[in-house]
């Protein structure tokens, strides 16, 4: 299984060429939701004892498994949060899986370590934090909250050592991705739910409200959103941190989709206060066009996640030693993929400006987008975006009515789209983060709800 013999250069030959192919169609298949009846019986037999052979595996693999998964880097994959790779992130990261590139440690990838950290540095340059400033990238958003809320928690507990209180809390907004909440039941945190205002944004006079009613003795944390994922909200960042300072906790931002946006000089501005964050994450797996999995996890002062999140062990120990920088030490992980290099690659290779230019992109697309439905009589839009997603209704049509609409253009390979609730009613939800998607995806889409 070990050796590269013809055999198997003539399967990395097939394999090259169908990842080709794939990233030439524009758009590709959407590719379709199966059956478990089907698939498992198309899939039967495949785990035997002495092997199909590469034929077979390829033909299950063409015939079954790409065929009924989503493609959501499809132009008109606008439910949840879309994907848009650049080619060169793709390409690379088939690179960085046939390099088995271990990227816990300095010692064993120390250029990876760099040139991650140079992509990190970028993001942390843009939110305006010190030099210093530092963390790793992590599977996900959701690993990446947890992460940093366990540092939070760490940092106050070494800060209370002689008045600990009995329980830890957080504070979060009503809006905060269903991550925060998930990460504080594992850290066995309790959270101070915080109301948002018209427009789903947490304000610093709310959270300012909720405390003095609540009076937590054990707040650790307070978490904003820099882009919300149900509406795209960012949240009173500037208020909120001057709270965060004067109450003395760790102020937490989850940009996991909207702080791409500190790329594009249009929207940094809307960020105001971020660089007065204690941490913060960005997904590059989201709007920064990098290819799954990869969270940005970042941190003012590395130096509080590395007492918090550092592993010791005798067989680590010629690792701990030596003083290096090893992103293993930022985060809830020991071995880790150096998901950052293909963020890091594709930013040097075509310049922070292309990164600013294709947000810019989709902004101006969503801008017309709300254009195009304010237009249309039968659409009502539930609130202006912030940044890139939209939330309108279709006047007259209820909660199965959006479903249909949803499975049809689905089930047609038209387009993937999913209704989302807004007060506990249907609605329209579309993110518009892939610039290949054009005014014509978006006018098609509108005008299934006609
Ligand atoms: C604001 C926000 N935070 C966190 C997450 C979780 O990120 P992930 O899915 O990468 O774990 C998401 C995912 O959509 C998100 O939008």
């Amino acid at each position: 299984m070990h050796e590269l013999t013809d055999e198997t250069e003539q399967l990395a030959r097939t394999i090259f060429e169908q990842v080709l192919e794939r990233q030439r169609m524009n758009p590709m298949s959407l590719g379709g939701i199966g059956s478990s009846a089907t698939l498992e019986c198309d899939l039967s037999g495949s785990i035997t004892a002495a092997g199909l052979g590469f034929d077979e595996a390829m033909r299950r693999w063409s015939d079954t498994v790409i065929p009924n998964v989503i493609a959501i880097d499809h132009p008109r994959y606008l439910a949840f949060i879309p994907h848009a790779p650049t080619q060169a992130s793709v390409f690379i990261d088939l690179f960085v899986s046939a390099a088995s590139i271990y990227a816990g440690s300095w010692m064993e990838a120390s250029g990876a370590v760099v040139a991650e950290n140079q992509a990190l540095a970028w993001l942390a340059g843009l939110a305006g934090y010190p030099k210093e400033a530092g963390g790793s990238f992590v599977p996900g958003g959701t690993l990446g909250n947890l992460a940093a809320l366990h540092t939070a928690r760490e940092t106050a507990r070494d800060r209370r050592r002689a008045d600990r209180p009995a329980r830890w809390q957080v504070a979060v907004s009503s809006e905060s991705h269903s991550s925060i909440n998930q990460a504080l039941r594992v850290l066995d945190m309790d959270p101070i739910p915080v109301p948002v205002d018209d427009r789903f944004r947490l304000t610093a006079s709310a959270l300012e409200k909720v405390l003095a009613e609540r009076k937590p003795d054990g707040l650790c944390a307070v978490v904003a959103s820099a882009g919300s994922t149900n509406a795209g909200a960012i949240d009173d960042l500037a208020g909120i941190a001057d709270l965060c300072a004067e109450l003395g906790v760790w102020l937490h931002v989850d940009g996991a989709y909207g702080l791409a946006a500190l790329a594009s000089e249009t929207k940094r501005a809307a960020f105001a206060g971020i660089e007065r964050s204690d941490s913060f994450i960005v997904d590059p797996h989201k709007w920064l066009f990098g290819p799954y999995d990869s969270c940005a996890l970042l941190y003012r002062d590395p130096a509080l996640a590395k007492r918090a999140h550092s592993q010791s062990a005798d067989y680590l120990d010629v690792i701990n030693e030596r003083n290096d920088w090893n992103p293993a030490d930022y985060a809830i992980q020991l071995s880790r993929r150096a998901r950052g290099l293909p963020m890091w690659f594709s930013l040097t290779a075509h310049g922070t400006d292309a990164y600013g230019a294709a947000i810019d992109q989709t902004l101006t697309l969503t801008s017309q987008t709300v254009v195009e439905i304010r237009q249309r009589p039968e659409l009502e839009l539930v609130l202006e975006p912030d940044l890139s997603v939209l939330l309108f209704r279709r006047i007259g049509w209820n909660d199965a009515d959006y479903l249909t609409w949803s499975d049809e253009l689905i089930a047609s390979g038209t387009a993937f789209v999913v209704p989302s609730r807004v007060d506990g009613k249907s609605v329209a939800r579309m993110v518009l983060m892939n610039p290949r998607t054009t005014m014509d995806d978006v006018r098609l889409v509108l005008d299934s709800m006609g």
